[in-house]
């Protein structure tokens, strides 16, 4: 009896010691300096404590009639700011058991499989052009999940702050940097990608009956803008090293010239590459005739030897377009553009006309990227693995790749002789290979009947690439006067 009461002792200080470590272990926050409504400062409080590492994954918090008590506040203050820290995906309850703070990316189900695919079955795709998907898959999963610890999700939500542009404008500076464009803030416009770019540029500079002067072979939707904007496009006549100054120069002194529309750097379609004296020369007619140049640097991070932009050399003249959609992510939409300082108003405005902004939760996923070192790590993913395709390329189709013009994410390819590019598509589809015929971006009917273009990232599997690879080379071999295959 004696001893049976003596263990009853024991257990009860026994517990009593646990109920005082757990009470000293408990979770307090320091609300002290903070600011603004007391549930919410219990939510930041929360979330820079995970941050800072003193809360961590699994750690189990109070309950909030507790944590009411230990700050002197009213249980529905606490329970607010929990309801809040669960919706900002801080922390989780479970039913009897409590309530913990929550884990890192891959805890999220809904963001869990965060790699970008494209197809694995189907016709093996190579005529978009499209960066490697996959790579920016699992940085998205985890950027969405700080973002939603960040308190600010709600802001991004709205139309623009002034805050949050003036942090996307100067990540938009740093981008513009990488291309070899220097941009103050006045000269920066944010834009939904490198096409809507271009048309705010043509909007803002051109009036109806205005030339566009572009070489025959360009950007597809360049075409349909023009037309759309009522704009007169011409064709520049193009040698192996670009646009011919002599028939820029030609054409400036006969028609109304109000814009050029160029891609020194690998353009697309041919992949060519401008070399500097071309470019001099070009900027030396801008300043002669008084007339502008868009100038698309879609590709210019994948070209090795990170050429000068003509930009540099004409910058009162020269819009220049970025886009982060063959680096970081295409489906985020966000492209940066500079633009003399009296020009960037009404590039602006014709922003404010298209779409009134882009999407600042895009933006600041893409100005996070740029300012932790994210965007530096997919834009070199994307460079080796283009590299790495289009050495695959050039060893599957030997002696009919192109000899030069080893960069970025795509390859032209002149057909032997007798075939024509309708042929060649029709054939290659025939045998489950998409590709697409030179004339797509022709503006003159000549231009393009016997190329082909050949992407190279849009199939993320590099066993279909390869397949498809080789199916081309095969009808290749195989020559223009096979009989045709029966669809
Ligand atoms: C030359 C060129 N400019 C612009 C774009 C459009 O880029 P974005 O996806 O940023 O609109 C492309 C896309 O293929 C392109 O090839």
């Amino acid at each position: 009896m004696q001893i049976d009461l003596i263990a009853l002792k024991i257990t009860a200080e026994i517990e009593t010691i646990k109920e005082i470590i757990a009470l000293m272990a408990i979770w307090k926050p320091d609300l002290t300096s903070r600011r603004g409504p007391k549930y919410l400062q219990i939510v930041e409080a929360l979330s820079d404590d995970i941050a800072a590492g003193i809360l961590t994954f699994g750690d189990r918090l109070p309950p909030h009639r507790e944590l009411a008590y230990q700050l002197s506040l009213s249980p529905n203050t606490t329970g607010r700011a929990y309801a809040e820290a669960v919706n900002r995906a801080l922390i989780r309850g479970e039913v009897g058991r409590g309530t913990f703070v929550r884990g890192p990316a891959t805890e999220a189900p809904a963001l869990e499989s965060g790699t970008l695919q494209r197809p694995a079955n189907g016709p093996i795709d190579l005529s978009r052009n499209l960066p490697l998907p996959g790579l920016a898959g699992e940085k998205l999963a985890s950027t969405c999940i700080e973002l939603g610890r960040s308190g600010n999700l709600a802001a991004l939500a709205d139309y623009q702050t002034e805050a949050d542009l003036h942090r996307h404008t100067a990540a938009a500076m740093l981008w513009l940097k990488r291309h070899g464009v220097a941009s103050t803030a006045e000269e920066t416009v944010i834009t939904a990608g490198a096409q809507h770019g271009i048309l705010c540029a043509l909007m803002a500079l051109c009036e109806p009956g205005d030339v566009l002067l572009t070489e025959q072979l360009t950007y597809q939707p360049l075409k349909a803008m023009a037309a759309r904007l009522g704009l007169k496009i011409a064709a520049i006549a193009s040698d192996s090293q670009g646009p011919c100054p002599e028939d820029i120069d030609r054409l400036c002194r006969q028609r109304r010239v109000r814009a050029l529309y160029l891609t020194p750097t690998l353009h697309t379609p041919t992949g060519r590459t401008m070399p500097q004296e071309r470019r001099e020369a070009i900027a030396t007619l801008l300043n002669a005739h008084g007339v502008h140049l868009i100038e698309d640097d879609v590709f210019g991070l994948f070209h090795p030897g990170r050429q000068q932009p003509i930009a540099r050399l004409a910058p009162e003249l020269t819009i220049s377009i970025t886009s982060t959609s063959k680096y970081l992510a295409p489906g985020l939409r966000v492209g940066f553009v500079r633009a003399p300082a009296r020009l960037a108003g009404a590039i602006r405005g014709a922003v404010n006309l298209s779409c009134w902004m882009t999407p600042p939760l895009n933006t600041e996923i893409v100005a996070r990227w740029i300012g932790d070192g994210t965007a530096d790590e997919l834009v070199a993913r994307q460079l080796s693995a283009a590299s790495g395709r289009q050495a695959l390329a050039r060893q599957i189709l030997g002696e009919h790749a192109p000899r030069d013009r080893a960069a970025g994410l795509h390859l032209w390819l002149d057909l032997p002789d007798g075939w024509s590019a309708d042929q060649f598509c029709v054939r290659a589809a025939g045998r489950n290979v998409l590709v697409t015929g030179g004339e797509a971006f022709a503006i003159i009917p000549s231009a393009g009947k016997t190329s082909i273009r050949i992407c190279l990232s849009h199939e993320a599997d590099a066993a279909r690439l390869e397949t498809g690879l080789s199916v081309l080379r095969h009808i290749l071999d195989a020559g223009p006067r096979q009989a045709p295959l029966v669809l």
